[in-house]
């Protein structure tokens, strides 16, 4: 029987690699799309290292409606979309509004209107936590209402869930799960692949690694004055190969037709809340490593804290997350070092 051809928008980048390697290891076929505009292609190669299989790759900007067209001609295969290609800095779709409305609207839009066209109707989105901004009730669940966005960046997330709830409420055979990302960390532990932040980074945990391997002189925890236990903000760290694996259960829960209403929403956290300041312990615990850090003022536009309820991926997916902390924040530090030898040539 031939594989199921799953067409992987995004896929070199970040959370995409991760999961095109979940997904051929769980017997898929996979078509990468990227433009290669925060990613490489090299990236296609630590895939087929760590799976043995290289996925198809075409160099193909999402926003390019005729050659989405064309790569949807030429894998008639391919039976579900996982969405992920977008412009995902916060501060620069503040400076650059119109790039972010454009690069991540468009995309989707021709995504989803060339699956109708070759009659494809299995979309898994890439939503963010940022949809729910200070939610009032923690842990955090799907029902929870959408707050006004804080950036372009975040507006697009919740623009383009509401374009896939009515394009499936006039398209009855369109099939949407879309995954509400907490915060993603970690690397795959073969640190084959990870994320290869451009510039100075602006999340925690890339930071914590750069400053861990010399090239920051210390980290900013960007306050201390929260209403929280330790007064530094709560995020709930998720790690990306159990991100990558909610991937794959959303594209079998469509596959088995058991998607009721057509677009459903899922937390995908771990359901644990962790202070940036428990964070640097558990890093300094892993990997034995003494962090220089100072506390600065607050960073202007965060939530002091939010954290998933996974109740209902774990219930209706089947999917929780495993990994341990330690182990995770081990693969972001194997990944820093792999990248340093890199760098060094
Ligand atoms: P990433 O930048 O590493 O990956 C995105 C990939 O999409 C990149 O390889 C980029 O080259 C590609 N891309 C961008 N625009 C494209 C276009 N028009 N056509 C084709 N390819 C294009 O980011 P990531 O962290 O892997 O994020 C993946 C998705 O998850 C994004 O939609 C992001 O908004 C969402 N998300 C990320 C986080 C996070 O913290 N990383 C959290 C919540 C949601
Ligand atoms: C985590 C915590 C900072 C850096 C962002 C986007 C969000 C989502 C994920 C996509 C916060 C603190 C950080 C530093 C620090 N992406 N921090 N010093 O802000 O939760 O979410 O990425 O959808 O939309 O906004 O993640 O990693 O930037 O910050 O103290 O140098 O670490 O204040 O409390 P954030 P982050």
């Amino acid at each position: 029987m031939s594989k199921s051809v799953i067409l992987v928008t995004g896929g070199t980048g970040y959370i995409g690699s991760h999961t095109v390697v979940e997904l051929q290891q769980a017997g898929f076929e996979t078509v990468i799309v990227d433009n290669l505009s925060n990613s490489s292609a090299e990236v296609v190669d630590g895939i087929a290292r760590i799976t043995g299989v290289r996925p198809h790759f075409e160099k193909v900007d999402c926003c390019d409606r005729h050659a989405m067209a064309a790569v949807f001609d030429k894998y008639p295969g391919i039976t579900a979309v996982i969405h992920f290609a977008a412009s995902k800095a916060v501060g620069e779709s503040v400076e650059r509004p119109l790039l972010y409305y454009r690069n991540n609207l468009v995309s989707l839009l021709n995504v989803v209107e060339e699956m109708i066209t070759h009659a494809v109707f299995h979309i898994v989105f890439s939503s963010s936590c940022t949809v729910y901004g200070q939610p009032a009730v923690l842990p955090v669940t799907e029902d929870a209402p959408v707050q006004p966005a804080l950036s372009p960046y975040g507006n697009t997330k919740q623009i383009c869930e509401e374009i896939l709830r009515d394009t499936a409420a006039s398209c009855s055979a369109l099939q949407a799960v879309l995954l509400r990302y907490f915060n993603p960390i970690g690397a795959h532990p073969s640190a084959e692949i990870g994320e290869w932040p451009v510039g100075v980074p602006q999340n925690l945990v890339p930071f914590i690694t750069q400053t861990a391997a010399g090239l920051r002189k210390e980290l900013s925890v960007f306050g201390n004055d929260y209403h929280t236990p330790d007064g530094s903000c709560i995020r709930d760290y998720i790690n990306v190969v159990d991100l990558a694996r909610a991937h794959v259960q959303a594209v079998n829960y469509l596959s088995g037709g058991k998607n009721n209403p057509a677009v459903e929403t899922f937390n995908i956290g771990t359901g644990k809340g962790l202070s940036v300041l428990e964070l640097i312990a558990a890093f300094q615990k892993a990997t034995c490593i003494k962090l220089p850090y100072k506390i600065t003022g607050r960073r202007a536009g965060d939530i002091e804290q939010v954290w998933a309820n996974p109740g209902k991926a774990h219930t209706v997916l089947g999917w929780r997350a495993q990994e341990t902390i330690e182990d995770t924040l081990r693969s972001a530090w194997k990944w820093e070092e792999r990248i340093a030898r890199v760098r060094r040539g």
